[in-house]
């Protein structure tokens, strides 16, 4: 199936949706993105790609990237890494501080603010040169240069309060190993990476094929920490709309507050798609819809 005709299909037809979604406003930086970017990359596993409209155009990957410090935090500490985060639903929005406090110090999963702060703490604690090996790892996934936005990770420490908060109760807890500035440097670093729909597909398929880059043939991450990312993804990578995310497209996939979404269809290929604008969920909302058609159509759930 040629896709990018698909893609322009599905695209004419929900631009007649109203988009009501509104651009992240609590980044002063993200707030002025063009709201009517739209980009779409497909990439399948024998290197086969199709794209349409702004999938050149690079933007602010911030929660997708929490999958990528997951996967080297994983692949590094192995099954001691579920000792300090949990793989469970959160149920609540992705900056919440509800649980935390109930649950000690002990995020619900990695994708959650929480989650990932203490995910940034391990790797703080693990790697040499944070920052840059962290962007190595990624650079290796993408195969282009991408790199950290200083402006944006600048304009989210400018106004953090609630990951301050976070961090500051998980610290108190006993679960934030290392000085609170060097894991949130690194967290806002980590979500103000840049990439085009085209390199954010070619990062995620990986994670479609049991772990091992099909391009580099390296593996990545070994099977069954490949199988567990996805599910991962599946329950837990659209915070409180993770069930609807399912119930409507299906796919495992993770969502960030710049408006993009990735998703995984194991054994096939991976996908992205970029539009600002997010629902009250904080996940953009003519991606949402899009995906939604896309596996519809073609019966492209993994159900
Ligand atoms: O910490 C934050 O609030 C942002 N850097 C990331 C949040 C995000 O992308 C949530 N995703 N939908």
């Amino acid at each position: 199936m040629v896709f990018s005709t698909l893609f322009s299909e599905l695209y004419h037809s929900i631009k007649k949706t109203p988009n009501s979604g509104e651009v992240a406003q609590y980044i002063p930086e993200l707030a002025l993105v063009d709201p009517n970017k739209f980009g779409v990359s497909l990439v399948k596993l024998n290197a086969e790609n199709f794209h349409f409209g702004d999938a050149q155009e690079k933007f602010s990957i911030q929660s997708i990237a929490k999958v990528l410090s997951l996967t080297l935090a994983y692949k590094i500490c192995g099954e001691k890494l579920w000792e300090r985060v949990g793989v469970e639903p959160s149920g609540t929005a992705f900056n919440s501080l509800v649980q935390l406090e109930y649950e000690k110090g002990i995020p619900r999963n990695p994708f959650i603010n929480a989650g990932a702060l203490v995910v940034a703490d391990v790797l703080v604690s693990e790697l040499k040169n944070p920052n840059d090996d962290f962007l190595a790892f990624v650079n290796q996934l993408c195969h282009t240069q991408v790199s950290y936005s200083k402006q944006v990770a600048a304009s989210e420490k400018s106004c953090a309060y609630v990951n301050t908060a976070l961090i500051n109760l998980m610290k108190s807890f006993g679960n934030i190993k290392n000085d609170i500035d060097q894991v949130m440097d690194l967290y806002f670093n980590l979500c103000s990476i840049e990439m085009t729909c085209q390199e954010l597909s070619q990062t995620f398929l990986f994670l479609a094929n049991d772990g091992v880059c099909p391009l580099s043939e390296q593996e990545i991450i070994d099977h069954s920490k490949s199988k567990r990312i996805n599910s991962i993804m599946q329950l837990c990578g659209f915070y409180d709309e993770a069930g609807e995310f399912s119930f409507k497209v299906g796919l495992p996939g993770k969502s960030g507050v710049g408006g993009g979404i990735v998703v995984v269809r194991p054994h096939e290929f991976s996908m992205a798609v970029w539009s600002p604008k997010l629902n009250a969920k904080g996940n953009s909302f003519l991606g949402t819809k899009f995906l939604e058609k896309f596996t519809t159509k073609i019966d492209y759930s993994i159900f």
